[in-house]
């Protein structure tokens, strides 16, 4: 094994947008793992949006990436070597890894082993058996809770969240609604994911267009946007109606604090009910969810799909489709394939 370490690093933090001189290629050293830590080959990285959030200089529930580190990501990666019990070179695990061939890591930080399912690509464990996956599956149903018949509405609808959770509301015999800003987009979504509607919100008047698809009104709303698409949806409302607040996208590159939704009473004339939530509030559940969504996989109900491309030194410009939305599924990288 080589002891060169290929690195993406954080070269400046931007301001507004990130573009592909906030990052530099690097090299490092391969560290031998010390006691309780293991060195991992990464196998994918996972392409979210969170990694804006560690660019900037700011507290979060992970310290700030620094200038000169490695951009740090969500990844599966194989134990190459291990210092640690119960942890065995060749078994695969997923936790927060970086932008690098390898990484050596505390075994207590790793998120869990990660055991292959027949007929399920290994990749697919980082996006509709994983975060993402989780992410749909307990936001909408632990938190919108649709019932039968009602209307969902999500936004960045064909996104990897989103393009999970309109399938769920469908197989929950919901109306699935979808908002995206390409019209090829909202054809994926009605044509392959079983979406209803789909509204494209750079074109449509968004007002107008949710009166004449949602004429019903709204009972849930699963919002991974915020800002102004927020904002408006607040007006269609039902009496009653849901909104999971699972990210505010359109806000990440704001440099200020975005301003509340003006529109924010409905909730109090709806008698409505916002209320956000991470992935890591279920982290007792993620075997039970992992169950469910593998089988609607295998009984053909629930479908996905990874934009995955090879090559770490693809990542960042991987990372600028987060925000101009070049994308159809979950974002990802390619590193390795695993041993076996
Ligand atoms: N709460 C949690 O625990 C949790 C966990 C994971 C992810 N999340 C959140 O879930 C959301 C989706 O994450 P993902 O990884 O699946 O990303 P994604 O949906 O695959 O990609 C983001 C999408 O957002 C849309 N978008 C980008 N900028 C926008 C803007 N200014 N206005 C409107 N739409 C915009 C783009 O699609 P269009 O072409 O449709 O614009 C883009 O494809 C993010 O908000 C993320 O922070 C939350």
């Amino acid at each position: 094994m080589t002891d060169v370490n290929r690195q993406i690093l954080l070269k400046k933090r931007p301001v507004g947008a990130p573009a592909a001189d906030h990052f530099e290629s690097g090299e490092g050293r391969i560290r031998s793992p010390g006691g309780g830590e293991v060195l991992l080959k990464n196998l994918y990285l996972s392409i979210d949006p969170a990694i804006r959030g560690w660019m900037r200089d700011a507290k979060s529930y992970l310290p700030p990436i620094a200038i000169g580190e490695p951009i740090r990501s969500g990844a599966l990666s194989q134990i190459v070597e291990s210092n640690a019990e119960g942890w065995p070179a060749g078994q695969i695990v997923q936790g927060i890894a970086a932008w690098e061939s390898f990484s050596t890591v505390s075994a207590s930080n790793l998120h869990g082993r990660v055991e292959r399912i027949e007929g399920i690509p290994l990749h697919a464990m980082l996006s509709v058996l994983g975060g993402t996956g989780l992410t749909a599956y307990f936001g909408l149903l632990e938190v919108g809770r649709p019932e039968e018949g009602e209307t969902v509405l999500v936004s960045a609808a064909a996104g990897g969240v989103g393009s999970v959770v309109g399938q769920i509301a469908r197989i929950k015999n919901c109306r699935a609604v979808g908002l995206t800003g390409s019209d090829d987009k909202c054809a994926w979504l009605t044509d392959a994911l079983g979406y209803e509607a789909a509204i494209n919100y750079k074109t449509a008047d968004l007002q107008i267009a949710l009166k004449e698809v949602c004429p019903q009104g709204i009972d849930v709303f699963f919002d991974s946007v915020g800002g102004e698409i927020l904002n408006t949806v607040l007006t269609r409302l039902n009496r009653g109606g849901r909104i999971a607040l699972c990210g505010a996208i359109s806000q990440l590159n704001a440099g200020e604090r975005p301003p509340g939704p003006s529109n924010y009473l409905q909730l109090l004339v709806k008698s409505a009910r916002m209320e956000g939530f991470t992935t890591l509030d279920f982290a007792t559940r993620y075997d039970e969810a992992r169950a469910v969504l593998a089988n609607w996989i295998r009984e053909g109900q629930l479908t996905y799909r990874d934009d995955i491309v090879d090559g770490l030194e693809n990542a960042p410009a991987h990372l600028l489709r987060l925000f101009t939305g070049e994308h159809r599924g979950k974002l990802m990288v390619k590193l390795a394939d695993p041993e076996v």
